[in-house]
């Protein structure tokens, strides 16, 4: 397959703190030196905890933010550093979906306003905007008349339909959505997946899919890169990754929840250690105080993310012990210590979890059976 865009060495890098000077007392490490391709037609997820670094990759990948090191080729245009104006006419090549769909619409604006704002920039008729407004609902699976209305009239699965037609109002090829699910109820939820499933396939499309959740991509990813504190630990096509992770946090997340819930994110508890925190300078493994895989190499060698089949496929990881993570006993019993912390860690986390999905039921705003109701009143 053909790559539309490439990733080289990419890194965002902020200054944090300020010394008797005013100078950055240290770096944040959002995004660092990862290179990464994206094949045309495809759709890659990109998963991991919460400040991992997923949303700055995002804005990266569509020049949304200037990278502090490194390079990002577009359709093969190097457009690391192109200003603003000369991105122009590349935006609506590229697009976003955010995952807050009420706070990306303007309140005062109607949806067919809304729709509209990117087609009159780029110099569409009145006409035809009109024509393509009613397209682009149509398209996402809303009525002509939704226009009128005005982002609060809409339930949270209509109002990211409307991002998503939003998204798609200029004809983009390539699609950026930043966890646009994960507002949403678990039925909501599988709709909007699947209408991006299908919009993929009739349009076209490459999608770069965000989310926290690993199960959230399992049924429409082609492949996954796991992310952890700003750099990818494992990326491979979406199967492999579920049935023979080999990186020890990627088996600690497929492993640790046991009922995925979109209302809630992976729980730092499961795993060893204290929270990452991505202004720690990198000695060697970003992973090693939690890992249960840890050695004394891992504190001083920082791994690289590198092939590990041979012959054929990919299956890229950055572990130095790789080979242990990939033998097939769960990470949880494969230190005999450790597994009963673990086992007790695991039974606290599932009582959180339906802690969690009681108060998420009740706090629900869109009906869950709105799917399959036959006389929906929005
Ligand atoms: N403008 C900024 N200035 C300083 N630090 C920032 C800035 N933007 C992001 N960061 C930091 O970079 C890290 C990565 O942030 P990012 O938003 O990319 O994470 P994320 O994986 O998208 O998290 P979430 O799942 O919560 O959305 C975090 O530690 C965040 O605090
Ligand atoms: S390199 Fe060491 S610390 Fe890092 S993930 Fe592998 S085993 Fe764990
Ligand atoms: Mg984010």
């Amino acid at each position: 397959m053909e790559t539309l865009l490439s990733l080289s060495n990419i890194s965002k890098w902020y200054p944090v703190g300020r010394d008797l000077l005013g100078r950055p007392s240290g770096m944040l490490r959002a995004v660092n030196d990862i290179s990464l391709e994206v094949k045309r037609g495809e759709t890659l997820a990109l998963v991991g905890e919460s400040g991992c670094g997923k949303s700055t990759l995002a804005r990266l990948m569509l020049r949304l933010l200037e990278p502090s090191g490194g390079r990002v080729i577009f359709d093969g245009e190097d457009i690391s550093h192109w200003s603003a104006r000369r991105m122009r006419p590349l935006r609506a090549r590229m697009q976003l979906i955010f995952q807050d769909p009420f706070s990306s619409l303007n309140p005062r604006m109607t949806v067919g306003d809304v729709l509209e704002e990117p087609l009159r920039i780029n110099g569409w008729t009145r006409s035809r905007r009109r024509a393509r407004v009613a397209e682009l609902l149509a398209t996402v699976g809303l009525h002509a008349a939704h226009a009128e209305r005005y982002p609060h009239e809409f339930s949270g699965g209509q109002r990211q339909r409307v991002g998503i037609a939003r998204a798609l109002a200029c004809g983009p090829e390539f699609i950026v959505g930043d966890e646009p699910v994960s507002a949403l109820d678990v039925l909501v939820q599988a709709q909007i997946i699947n209408l991006l499933g299908d919009l993929k396939a009739q349009l076209g499309l490459t999608l770069v899919m965000i989310a926290h959740d690993l199960s959230v991509v399992r049924h429409m990813a082609d492949r996954v890169g796991v992310m952890y504190l700003g750099e990818i630990v494992e990326l491979t096509d979406t199967r492999t990754l579920f049935e023979r992770p080999r990186h020890p946090y990627t088996r600690a997340l497929i492993e640790a929840v046991p009922q995925p819930n979109p209302h809630i994110r992976p729980s730092r508890d499961l795993l060893e250690g204290e929270s990452p925190s991505p202004l720690v300078a990198a000695q060697g493994c970003r992973f090693a105080e939690r890992c249960p895989l840890v050695r004394d190499r891992c504190h001083s060698d920082p791994p690289v993310l590198r092939e590990t089949l041979e012959g054929g496929g990919s299956h890229q990881v950055a572990c130095h012990f790789w080979r242990e993570a990939d033998r097939g006993t769960p990470i949880a019993t494969a230190h005999g210590q450790g597994s009963a912390r673990y086992r007790q860690r695991l039974a606290l986390f599932q009582e959180q979890l339906a802690r969690q999905q009681r108060v998420a039921q009740q706090s629900t705003t869109d009906c869950p059976t709105i799917a399959r109701c036959s006389t929906p009143n929005h």
